[in-house]
């Protein structure tokens, strides 16, 4: 892959069986998909005020995976959402993808996010009325990607790769934990990103279900994309070949 709009190899054709391992990272010719340069974030709540980054600077490049862990309050969630743009940093300067993104603007942010960047968090957040399929068919429709049945189609392959294609017409409150993350994975791909992030994507799963959830990040990182996510469990982050810790706002450990 070259240059900062090259989309990912396809993803069709991965499973679950594909066998869990520790991939080693992309070549250092790669170029960088995420830059954080000096980053502060300071949250004002009334008259406090609380640092929660006090510089951070980080690289990560295309075809990475790359794992985030620290203590709770840290700023882990913070960086996330400087890179998927969800928060604004209050000094510094964020280029995901070859986009300064800290400047642009909600309405552009929010496009470009929609088309870029799959996330996932730890509730999984799927919209309850609506089926796996209509979950995982959403993105496509807000980011107006594809044609109505292009979408239907697109959206069944993913269901497929998280090995749900079964369960396409279940709501999320007749799955298990478990599947409902995977739906929220099968959602995250909807517009074939560059970059997916989870915040805590197996912080409310059982250990089988953590595991098939970082098997499939690992197989998305297989198939070029990049995945950064962050973990409390120690043996899940070690599933990413880069590990990063973060203390008090602060990289402490890049290994
Ligand atoms: N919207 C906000 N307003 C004020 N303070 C905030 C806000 N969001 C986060 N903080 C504070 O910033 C610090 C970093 O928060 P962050 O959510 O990034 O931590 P974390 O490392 O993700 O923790 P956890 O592991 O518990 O999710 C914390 O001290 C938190 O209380
Ligand atoms: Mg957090």
């Amino acid at each position: 892959m070259k240059g900062g709009s090259s989309r990912p190899r396809k993803l069709a054709g991965l499973s679950l069986t594909t066998s869990p391992q520790r991939l080693p990272n992309p070549p250092a010719t790669n170029g960088p998909l995420i830059t954080l340069a000096g980053v502060e974030k300071v949250y004002r709540t009334g008259r406090l005020t609380h640092p929660a980054l006090r510089g951070v600077d980080l690289t990560i490049r295309q075809g990475e995976m790359v794992s985030i862990v620290g203590p709770s309050g840290s700023g882990k969630s913070t960086i996330l959402n400087m890179v998927t743009g969800i928060d604004r940093p209050t000094a510094g300067t964020v280029t995901v993808d070859g986009q300064v993104i800290n400047t642009m603007s909600e309405e552009h942010l929010a496009a470009w996010r929609g088309r870029r960047v799959g996330i996932i968090f730890q509730f999984f957040q799927l919209l309850p009325t609506l089926t796996a399929l209509e979950n995982a068919i959403l993105p496509m429709e807000l980011a107006r990607m594809y044609g109505g049945k292009e979408r239907v189609k697109r959206a069944m392959a993913n269901l497929e790769l998280v090995g749900l294609g079964e369960r396409a017409d279940h709501l999320p409150a007749e799955l298990s934990g478990g599947e409902q993350q995977r739906v929220a994975i099968a959602r995250a791909l909807a517009c074939e990103p560059v970059l997916v992030i989870g915040d805590e994507p197996t912080g409310n799963l059982d250990t089988q279900s953590a595991q098939n959830v970082v098997d499939l990040l690992a197989n998305l990182n297989a198939a070029g994309v990049t995945v950064v996510y962050v973990t409390h469990d120690l043996d899940l982050a070690r599933r990413a070949p880069r590990r990063i810790t973060i203390r008090d706002g602060r990289i402490a450990g890049d290994e």
